[in-house]
């Protein structure tokens, strides 16, 4: 076996991952497990409008549970919601949290339910593992197939004062239940399920060939990877394939899985400045850069990123490592065109020489953010300034 990089590692997971279609409706029992008596529920004002939010209303209200619904969440979650959220939960008193729908309110949520029992702000835990308290009780319930969340000890708040993603990282932002239900996301629009599913995609093979991946994310992150080849393409094609659905819930729980127990790498230490600078969606912003940011990272890796190629089904088994790495590059530029995946300058909203004074910036914020260091190949700030024209 191949000797890992890291030589101590701890794996972490949700208490529980509930998988299967029809699973939603465990969630009053699965409050009640928690000792949840008034649960605050932290969705987006989407989800509100659809039929799940008033479900799971009546559904815990049968059981006698109370809840409160908090859907002033924006697709990237701020401190500001986060404090609005907070103060709705101490309102009502609530001792639980289910959070439903896609990365926003989950990562929401995890914040939420950190600061009701440590002290703020929250940026004094941006960065690893400085969350004292376990937070209340949460309970996820993706309703994207996409950012993995539900089964990640992270959650990404934007700062809107100094227009920075704040990562957050601890064992305290780990949910205790994940709900897997793919039903949830047979509705998702086709370009959302496109942008999520590259994301999941990025996690996967950001897993793989992180420097710090390990035996235990390694089988995971390339199972993630084999689903996303497998079903990504159908479930945009043809929303309602249910096979294809599941595949893609299960491949984006175990992406986040993955890169929780793994890291992230190049792809989304570039993104979160993107999004943080230009309010593109995390799935958008990785979607465009991970074609590009893999071709500079192949020679670092090129045994992983072949089998990644081979894992997903897009080479021959007699191609070389080297051939089937790059093989892996050209699959994903086509796999951005089938999946009408947008360039930077169709979608940031400003001119080319407006971009080129911000990718210092956003260079530096990537680079401070610790994520493009687990990279196969370790940039330079120039080579990431680079990289952001390279996806112009
Ligand atoms: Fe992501």
């Amino acid at each position: 076996m191949e000797q890992p990089i890291v030589t101590a590692y701890d794996f972490n997971a949700p208490r529980q991952i509930i998988v299967g279609g029809g699973t939603f409706g465990k969630l009053p029992e699965l409050v009640i497990g928690l000792k949840g008596t008034c649960v605050l529920i932290v969705t987006d004002g989407y989800l509100l409008e659809q039929g799940l939010v008033r479900e799971a209303i009546s559904s815990l209200s049968e059981a006698g549970i109370k809840s409160v619904v908090f859907h002033r969440i924006s697709p990237d979650p701020t401190m500001g919601s986060v404090l609005e959220g907070l103060a709705l939960l101490r309102q009502h008193s609530c001792d639980a949290i289910v959070a439903l729908g896609g990365g926003s309110p989950i990562d929401a949520a995890k914040a939420i339910s950190v600061l009701a029992t440590n002290d703020g702000p929250l940026t004094r835990y941006a960065g690893y593992h400085l969350i004292p308290n376990p937070g209340l009780p949460l309970i996820a319930v993706p309703t994207t197939a996409g950012t993995g969340s539900e089964a990640t000890r992270v959650a990404v708040i934007t700062d809107e004062l100094r227009q920075v993603k704040m990562m957050l990282f601890d064992n305290a932002l780990l949910p205790d239940i994940a709900v897997v239900d793919y039903r949830l996301s047979m509705t998702m629009p086709p370009q959302l399920t496109a942008y999520v599913g590259v994301d999941t995609l990025t996690h996967g093979l950001e897993a793989y060939v992180s420097k710090k991946r390990n035996p235990f994310s390694d089988p995971i992150a390339l199972s993630c990877i084999g689903l996303v080849g497998q079903h990504l393409l159908r479930a945009y094609t043809c929303p309602t394939d249910e096979a294809a659905r599941e595949g893609m819930a299960i491949a984006a729980c175990q992406g986040g899985l993955a890169f929780s127990n793994s890291s992230v790498c190049l792809v989304h230490g570039m993104s979160r400045p993107l999004g943080a600078v230009y309010h593109l969606t995390h799935g958008l912003s990785n979607a465009i850069l991970l074609p590009a940011v893999t071709r500079f990272s192949v020679a670092g890796c090129e045994a992983r990123y072949a089998t990644a190629a081979r894992t997903m089904g897009l080479v021959a088994p007699e191609l070389t490592d080297v051939e089937a790495a790059d093989a892996l590059v050209y699959a994903l530029e086509a796999m951005n065109r089938q999946l009408n995946v947008p360039r930077l300058r169709d979608c940031v909203g400003v001119s080319r020489a407006t971009f080129e004074q911000s990718v210092s910036k956003m260079a530096a914020d990537a680079l401070a953010s610790g994520s493009p260091q687990n990279n196969p190949v370790v940039p330079t700030m120039a080579e990431i300034e680079q990289l952001y024209l390279t996806c112009w």
